[in-house]
């Protein structure tokens, strides 16, 4: 029977990144993973995000945003393009060639790494001395390796509206929202979470009517309510995505015509018929196949692996991370837990600051942020001050065509420590690494106050939201 060091399981961003931090520190390491392409005819590395996720959904934000661009925004730049046309199936290749390219080269990398690869379920089966015992369920076809020490990285899947079941035709996951060949002319979306906003814009570029039905009161309740208000106005009324908050879905039924959902609205009965319906309620962890009551390893009361702060189960030697354990479902969350945990294996003591980990949300504008909100900053009654810059008036948004958003740095009042910085704007999920730079390294506004930001670039709002900190705006 082969003995590993290292078993992981799973190889989304949290599994197979580990596995290959695992192997580069010296270990023996295997990966088991049982995730297939979307032909579902051979294996697909890479989890949820590079198949299903994060991938493919920005290849079809970019895709919707040059049509959308071409149609709305190129006239003002004195470009016109004729009529215009786009081949929704063309844009669906396009993004699997993407996700085709990426996850072979996770393949390579196992290849480069000496990481071993195994197809199929991985399940526990019980313990050889001081060995762990995986089995592996390739369609039927069973084995078993030992590891001194296992990652559980089994991630998440789409949490169920127990109202209807999601077919992949009419009734969509993400999934089935990312598969879609022609437009619906009325798109359902349920959840106006950050699956919701991003497939409801794609289609929404691309000329389908979108309604996104929201159980929460409050829109975006995770993000800085300044920017979350903001956000809401230029997806609503200059885009004119129709979002209904506080809506209680009442029932869903499947019609020839296409999806039926009643629901209340501030007391009112409505009755919509959509061509196709996105369910985006959150997603649940994915512990199914893992045969975990089999060894007594833990969940916590919401069904994720229960984990101390440094990944570590309750079971001596089983690690897990990503989606499948506490914090934020995000990929880049995943693979850092998944560095570290290998880190540890080897006995280092890596720290991952959970404070400091960005949100992005690629819808156009962008949202991104780090740290706390106003409104937590408000509940935990700390005194902080804000500085607050636009990109109304930066030369490169200008240029850009994009002059829309608003920067906020909020800091310790006394301190100046910086302590959440939120944005929406252009390209704010890559202007959120500078703040996520300065936080880590415990900054104050000043100190971005005073660095030098190239001019003329977006980087400047931050810059002068600094300043702003201070009341010392220069442009402001
Ligand atoms: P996963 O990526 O879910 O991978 C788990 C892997 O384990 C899968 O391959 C699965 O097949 C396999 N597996 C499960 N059980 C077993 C078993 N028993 N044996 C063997 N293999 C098993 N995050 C971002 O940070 N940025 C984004 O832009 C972003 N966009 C997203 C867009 C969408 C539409 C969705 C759905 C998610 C998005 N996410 C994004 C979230 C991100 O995809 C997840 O946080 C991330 O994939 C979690 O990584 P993971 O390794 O924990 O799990
Ligand atoms: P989400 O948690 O972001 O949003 C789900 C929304 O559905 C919430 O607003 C919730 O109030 C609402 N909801 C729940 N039950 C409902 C019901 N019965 N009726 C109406 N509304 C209901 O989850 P989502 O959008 O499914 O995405 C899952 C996760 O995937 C995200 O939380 C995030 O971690 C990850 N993701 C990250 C992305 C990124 O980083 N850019 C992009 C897409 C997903």
């Amino acid at each position: 029977m082969s003995q590993f060091d290292v078993v992981v399981i799973g190889a989304g961003p949290g599994g197979y990144v580990a596995a290959i931090r695992a192997a580069q520190l010296g270990f023996k390491t295997a990966c088991i993973d049982a995730g297939v392409n979307k032909a579902g005819d051979a294996p697909a590395l890479g989890g949820t995000c590079l198949n299903v996720g994060c991938i493919p959904s920005k290849a079809l934000l970019q895709s919707s945003e040059h049509f959308h661009a071409a149609q709305h925004d190129f006239a003002e730049h004195g470009i016109s393009a004729g009529s215009l046309h786009f081949d929704a199936a063309k844009m669906i290749e396009r993004k699997d060639a993407i996700v085709t390219k990426l996850t072979g080269g996770i393949k390579f990398l196992f290849q480069k790494n000496k990481v071993e690869n195994f197809f199929g379920f991985g399940s526990f089966k019980g313990k050889n001395g001081d060995f762990w015992q995986i089995d592996i369920d390739n369609k039927g076809e069973k084995s078993t390796i030992e590891a001194k020490h296992v990652i559980v990285a089994t991630g998440s899947v789409p949490r169920p509206l127990p109202l209807v079941e999601v077919d992949n035709v009419n009734v969509l996951d993400n999934e089935g929202a990312l598969n879609l060949t022609e437009v619906p002319a009325k798109l359902g979306v349920i959840g106006s979470g950050v699956i919701g906003l991003e497939m409801g814009s794609v289609w929404k570029r691309l000329g389908a009517e979108v309604t996104i039905l929201e159980a929460a009161p409050t829109f975006l309740a995770a993000a800085d309510q300044q920017i979350a208000k903001e956000a809401f106005k230029y997806f609503t009324k200059e885009q004119g995505l129709n979002i209904e908050l506080g809506v209680k879905i009442e029932s869903i039924s499947k019609e020839k015509k296409g999806v039926r959902v009643q629901y209340e609205l501030n007391g009112a009965k409505k009755d919509e018929t959509f061509d196709k319906l996105i369910v985006a309620i959150g997603r649940i962890p994915n512990t199914q196949k893992l045969n975990a009551e089999a060894v007594g390893l833990a969940k916590d009361e919401r069904g994720f692996i229960a984990v101390n702060e440094l990944c570590q189960t309750n079971l001596p030697n089983v690690w897990a991370i990503g989606d499948v354990v506490r914090g934020p479902m995000l990929a880049h969350k995943a693979s850092d837990e998944g560095v570290a945990v290998a880190e540890r294996i080897a006995g280092q003591k890596p720290h991952l600051d959970f404070g400091t980990i960005p949100w992005v949300i690629y819808t156009d504008p962008e949202i991104a942020w780090v740290g706390k909100t106003e409104e937590q900053l408000k509940a935990e009654g700390v005194d902080y001050k804000k500085g607050t810059s636009g990109f109304g008036a930066n030369g490169r948004a200008l240029g850009l065509g994009k002059a829309k958003g608003t920067v906020k740095v909020l800091a310790d009042a006394k301190t100046d420590r910086i302590l959440g910085v939120h944005m929406i704007g252009p390209m704010v999920s890559e202007l959120i690494a500078e703040a996520v730079v300065a936080m880590e390294f415990k900054a104050s506004s000043e100190d971005i106050a005073r660095i030098v930001h190239a001019h003329p670039t977006l980087s400047e709002v931050v810059h002068e939201a600094a300043l702003a900190a201070d009341k010392r705006a220069l442009h402001g």
